[in-house]
């Protein structure tokens, strides 16, 4: 019997991480170069609803009903159940791995379950459209970070650079001129919920000044559309230091990543700034293309646990 494996990429929040959880947009793209994979391995003998799950990364190896009750990929089948109304699956290995940072802002758990979701559904015999991948991605987020945008679903399930505001159809850019970013990992990983629950403490307890933030990030974002459509690329690093400015006004940067974006603007990026959830997990900087390798050895002599050179292309 064939194995059915599927795959989905990486993501960087470029502008509007935070704001967008309060209804302005905000900027996401891929990040190929990292990726998680999923694969389903039929087991035609042993009876229907033995599912076994393999996660090397994680030293996973056991039967589905091993796991807790609210673990993520345990909460995942259940939901693939419920949409595809049926009470188990056929027998099978379910194999996961990635090589995205997990708790990152990379994008890591979303990919983990859109690849799972299209491996599993490809096995179902009913590979789902990606508006319902995305959707049943969405449900899952939900389960972890309580109030998610939606933007790392859909930027990762859709594979393409998305502008997003929550509630609203979304809209793909067509990005005119390639950009090359350097993204730097703090080496702290930082579950989304802490800086996302903080944050909204904080904005409940007193909302003004946390909305005028969200406003001006939310600007911020519609120049940095307009720029990235046009071509006209040499506001955005002016941009993105401003964001990270307005995010470290949220209280989601750390001293590590404060560090890293200032060292990627000395050794000559346009601009840079945390991305994703903060508090640790990943800073991405806008360079010249002949300048990344520079920032990228910056990065790592600041403390960077490792770094990635990618391209955003048209
Ligand atoms: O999952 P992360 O760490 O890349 O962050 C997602 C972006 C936030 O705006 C912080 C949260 C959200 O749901 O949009």
């Amino acid at each position: 019997m064939p194995a059915f494996s599927a795959r989905a990429p990486g993501k960087i929040i470029f502008f509007g991480e935070h704001a967008v959880v309060y209804g302005r947009p905000a900027i996401a793209v891929p990040v190929e170069q990292v990726q998680a994979r999923a694969v389903v391995i039929p087991d035609p003998i042993a009876p229907r609803g033995r599912v076994w799950i393999q996660a090397p990364d994680i030293n996973l190896d056991c039967a589905l009903g091993e796991l807790p009750e609210d673990n993520a990929l345990r909460q995942l089948i259940q939901l693939l159940q419920a949409h595809f109304k049926i009470d188990h699956l056929p027998a099978c290995t379910l194999r996961v791995s990635s090589s995205i940072p997990v708790a990152a802002g990379l994008g890591s758990g979303a990919a983990i379950s859109v690849a799972c979701l299209r491996a599993l559904s490809a096995f179902l015999g009913a590979p789902l459209v990606v508006e319902h991948v995305s959707a049943l991605a969405y449900e899952i987020e939900k389960i972890y970070h309580g109030t998610p945008s939606g933007i790392d679903n859909t930027v990762v399930a859709y594979a393409q650079p998305v502008y997003f505001v929550h509630g609203q159809p979304i809209e793909f850019l067509s990005i005119r001129q390639p950009l090359t970013l350097v993204i730097g990992d703090t080496g702290r990983s930082s579950p989304t919920s802490g800086p996302v629950g903080a944050l909204r403490q904080a904005w409940l307890e007193n909302s003004q000044p946390y909305e005028a933030l969200f406003d001006r990030a939310g600007e911020i974002a519609r120049s940095a559309r307009a720029d990235l459509e046009a071509g006209t690329i040499s506001h955005l690093g002016r941009l993105m230091d401003e964001n990270h400015a307005l995010l470290v006004q949220m209280g989601v940067s750390s001293p590590e990543l404060d560090h890293l974006v200032s060292a990627a603007r000395v050794a000559g990026a346009s601009g840079a700034k945390l991305s994703g959830g903060g508090w640790g997990g990943n800073m991405i900087a806008l360079v010249e293309p002949e300048l990344a390798e520079q920032v990228s050895t910056a990065l790592l002599e600041s403390g960077a646990s490792h770094t990635l050179i990618t391209q955003v292309r048209p």
